[in-house]
């Protein structure tokens, strides 16, 4: 069982490390903090993601306090020293994404839609509204990372916001008062408004929490155009490209770029619907596009 689904009847053990029934709980949360407004301005209302006395709403705040606590500014560079290795695996790009599908719900299959169907409902709204092919590449690839989970890393390792460690946590990211747990948070290298940075570094220059995004970039890096780069490894930056809460450590040109992950966002968010689109007839057009930009084989 991969390790960021919960068996259905044991192991105190397991939810105490993965508390979320699946990844998809992070992103409705995500939802409720930031609805659509297109369906708030046709009154088509958000209840049908919007549940705020559900039990999962517990889960989500325990996935954090986790996140918080653990995602220091040594555990960061740890992962990425691991990771952006890539010598855990090599897959034909189709494998990869069959591999990402086997993070379903067990406990619930039917009721959301696998990564793939997100995956492509996010790169089809995309094509719809007519923006270059590329950035359908991106929605079609964005949260690839998530394959982290298959390595047995937690969720509160792969998912959730992400936000700059190694200089003091802003109010501005979901549940703050959780990073009093962070061994960061009375370290005087680390706690003061800059930190180990200097102003306007660069995000280049900034280490964000470790997660599906970063990875999902380090893993393009040579694929894709730099716009795309930037939605791919800041989409889940919600402190910044929602709150802007860390225009301290951007320069010109990130601010520049995050007009084009500001673009990306809504089809991330906004884009999920119940009908899954018909793979057979999309099949054709996209694996034209990942022989366009991607290599055969993906590394992980
Ligand atoms: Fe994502
Ligand atoms: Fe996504």
């Amino acid at each position: 069982m991969p390790a960021c689904m919960l068996p259905s009847t044991d192991e105190l053990n397991q939810s105490a490390i993965n508390p979320l029934k699946n990844l998809d709980v992070w992103e409705d949360d995500v939802l409720e903090r930031y609805p659509d407004p297109a369906s708030i301005a046709s009154d088509k209302s958000t209840e049908a993601y919007r549940n705020y006395d559900s039990p999962e709403r517990d889960t989500v705040r325990e996935f954090y306090r986790l996140n918080h606590t653990y995602q220091s500014y040594d555990f960061v560079l740890n992962k990425k020293a691991n990771f952006l290795k890539f010598d855990k695996k090599e897959m034909p790009v189709w494998d990869a994404f069959q591999f990402l599908n086997q993070l379903v719900d067990d406990s619930d299959p039917d009721t959301d839609l696998d990564q793939f169907q997100h995956l492509l409902q996010t790169s089809e709204a995309i094509r719809r509204d007519g923006h270059p092919d590329w950035m359908v590449m991106v929605g079609l690839l964005h949260d690839m990372g998530k394959v982290l989970c298959l390595f047995g890393e937690p969720q509160w390792a792969v998912v959730g916001d992400t936000f700059p460690v190694g200089c003091a946590f802003s109010d501005k990211i979901v549940y703050p008062e959780y990073f009093k747990n962070s061994p960061d948070f009375d370290d005087e290298r680390y706690n003061t408004k800059y930190g180990v940075y200097t102003p306007n570094c660069g995000l280049d220059n900034v280490h964000l929490s470790w997660g599906h995004d970063e990875y999902a970039y380090q893993m393009a890096k040579d694929y894709l155009p730099e716009p795309g780069l930037y939605m791919l490894r800041y989409h889940s930056f919600y402190a910044q490209h929602r709150e802007h809460a860390y225009d301290h450590l951007m320069n010109e040109h990130d601010h520049e770029m995050f007009k084009c992950v500001d673009l990306f966002n809504p089809y991330d968010l906004y884009s999920k619907n119940p009908t899954p689109p018909d793979w057979n007839e999309l099949k054709p057009y996209y694996e034209t596009l990942v022989k366009k930009y991607l290599p055969a084989t993906l590394k992980f």
